[in-house]
């Protein structure tokens, strides 16, 4: 999360550590007013204000819930990651908390996510999700990897589908195709079970589906039939009973991520540049920037505690698509005023690593590396790994070089197959800023970098 105080914008390539944020009750499923859902307690049951859940129409009613939950539960399927969090509803003013780590993360990224990639059998049965089903579907031989159905990147195949709904298919990597309601439902079970079984093992007892009311965040643009779409997904998915809609809530990305920034604390914001120690001193006396009240001890200050009125944009800048919302806060605290309809696109930063495979390919050239993803397609992950781990320390002010380590297949298979050396490729490509170092890795200069960033960000700009 950057904070540009110039230009108040705070900016997300990844979500951020919500292990410290105060927790975000609730999220109403408006696109004009994102309005914090209220819980009040009556007797012993709960009742929730559900003011614009569509699958009941029930705006503005008040309905009484199935059973009280003493837990929300919110699931985001994102384009590259997916997760949970989680927060007790005793506590509401508590920490949320982020689903825990599982086995098989990336050594040199912090996830705290799980790649949003599933594999069903030859026979359609569900197999794995997360990094699971990505090694172990790329660590199948090549002709049995074809019977398997292997999901990666699933959302974005829908971002410009307008009429998304139950009989929509995705195909999967062998290009069967498969109902994009049962690849959605597959994924939401599995992150259901995972945070099933973490509460109870945090809470030592058997937390039951029913204790909890669950959260489902969709993109802003999708439409009423999409979101429905998302609903009936978790329904198959056994997060709640049709019969008890409003046990589900869904709500939009950038809505979330609006709430999720006005609950952060100043110490969690980092500044687009390095603050110069005689800035810090004129924003530690000024209560002006960003409204807010910014003092020495103000580390912990929330956006949420600036005054009535202030305006931020939230550009939440995701692995496929970049959401922009601007929002104001309303003198009837908890509520954000939509000042401008959520805009954004698919410039996510899976075009950074789009731009980079592209420098592959002019190195080294296109049918070698079409070859490589085919014959060696887990080195061809673990190369863009290499990848990853560099783009994520990648800054406007840095001008450190960016060291990538491929992996040794990837050495080995260009020596076997072109009969030369890496480094006589990198060599012919010619240019000064992209080398090869004799500790066997490809070093780009900030330049590089900075290119390869280029055409998301100018899209970008040209919507802010
Ligand atoms: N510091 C960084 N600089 C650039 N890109 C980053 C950085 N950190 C993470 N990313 C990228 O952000 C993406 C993950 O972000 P996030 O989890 O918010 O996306 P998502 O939820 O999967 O996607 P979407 O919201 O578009 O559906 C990955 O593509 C990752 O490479
Ligand atoms: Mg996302």
């Amino acid at each position: 999360m950057n904070l540009d105080p110039l230009t108040r914008t705070y900016v997300s390539y990844s979500t951020p550590s919500l292990d410290d944020v105060p927790v975000v009750e609730a999220i109403s499923e408006s696109g004009a007013e994102a309005k914090v859902t209220k819980m009040v307690t009556v007797g012993s049951r709960e009742e929730l204000d559900v003011s614009r859940d569509v699958s009941n129409n029930t705006t503005g009613v008040t309905q009484p819930l199935q059973l009280q939950h003493f837990v929300v539960v919110a699931i985001d399927i994102g384009t590259t990651y997916s997760g949970y969090a989680f927060c007790f509803t005793r506590d509401l003013d508590s920490n949320i908390h982020m689903m825990r780590k599982w086995e098989g993360g990336d050594p040199g990224l912090n996830n705290q996510k799980t790649p949003t990639t599933l594999l069903l059998t030859p026979s359609g049965e569900f197999h794995s999700f997360g990094f699971a089903a990505r090694d172990y579907f790329h660590d199948l031989d090549l002709q049995e990897a074809k019977k398997w159905l292997y999901f990666d990147k699933f959302k974005m195949a829908l971002h410009h589908n307008q009429d998304l709904n139950r009989n929509t298919e995705l195909k999967a990597a062998n290009g069967q195709p498969v109902s994009a309601l049962t690849v959605f439902a597959h994924a939401l079970r599995h992150l259901k079970r995972y945070a099933l079984l973490e509460l109870s093992d945090q809470t030592g007892s058997n937390v039951a589906v029913e204790d909890v009311r669950w959260v489902v965040t969709v993109p802003a643009i999708w439409k009423q039939p999409a979101k429905q779409f998302m609903r009936e997904a978790a329904y198959q998915a056994g997060l709640c009973e049709p019969g008890w809609p409003e046990n589900l809530l869904i709500a939009l990305e950038p809505e979330v991520a609006s709430i999720c920034c006005r609950k952060l604390r100043l110490n969690q914001l980092v500044p687009e540049r390095p603050i110069e120690q005689t800035e810090l001193k004129i924003r530690r006396t000024s209560s002006s920037t960003l409204n807010l009240p910014l003092e020495p001890t103000g580390n912990n200050l929330v956006l949420e505690d600036s005054r009535e009125g202030t305006r931020y944009m939230v550009v939440d800048c995701g692995g496929g698509t970049v959401d922009i919302t601007v929002h104001e806060l309303s003198e009837c605290n908890g509520t954000l005023r939509e000042l401008h309809k959520a805009t954004g696109g698919p410039w996510g930063s899976m075009g950074v690593d789009y731009e980079f495979e592209r420098l592959l390919e002019d190195i080294f050239d296109t049918e070698f590396m079409d070859q490589f993803k085919l014959k060696r397609p887990a080195a061809y992950v673990e190369l863009l790994l290499s990848f990853e781990a560099r783009k994520r320390s990648a800054s406007p002010h840095r001008d450190s070089s960016f060291n990538i380590f491929p992996p040794f297949a990837f050495i080995d298979y260009y020596r076997k197959s072109k009969g030369k050396e890496i480094e006589q490729a990198v060599k012919k490509y010619g240019r000064k800023d992209i080398t090869w170092s004799t500790q066997g890795m490809l070093r780009l200069q900030p330049k590089v970098m900075m290119e390869l960033f280029r055409p998301m960000l100018d899209k970008i700009i040209q919507v802010c």
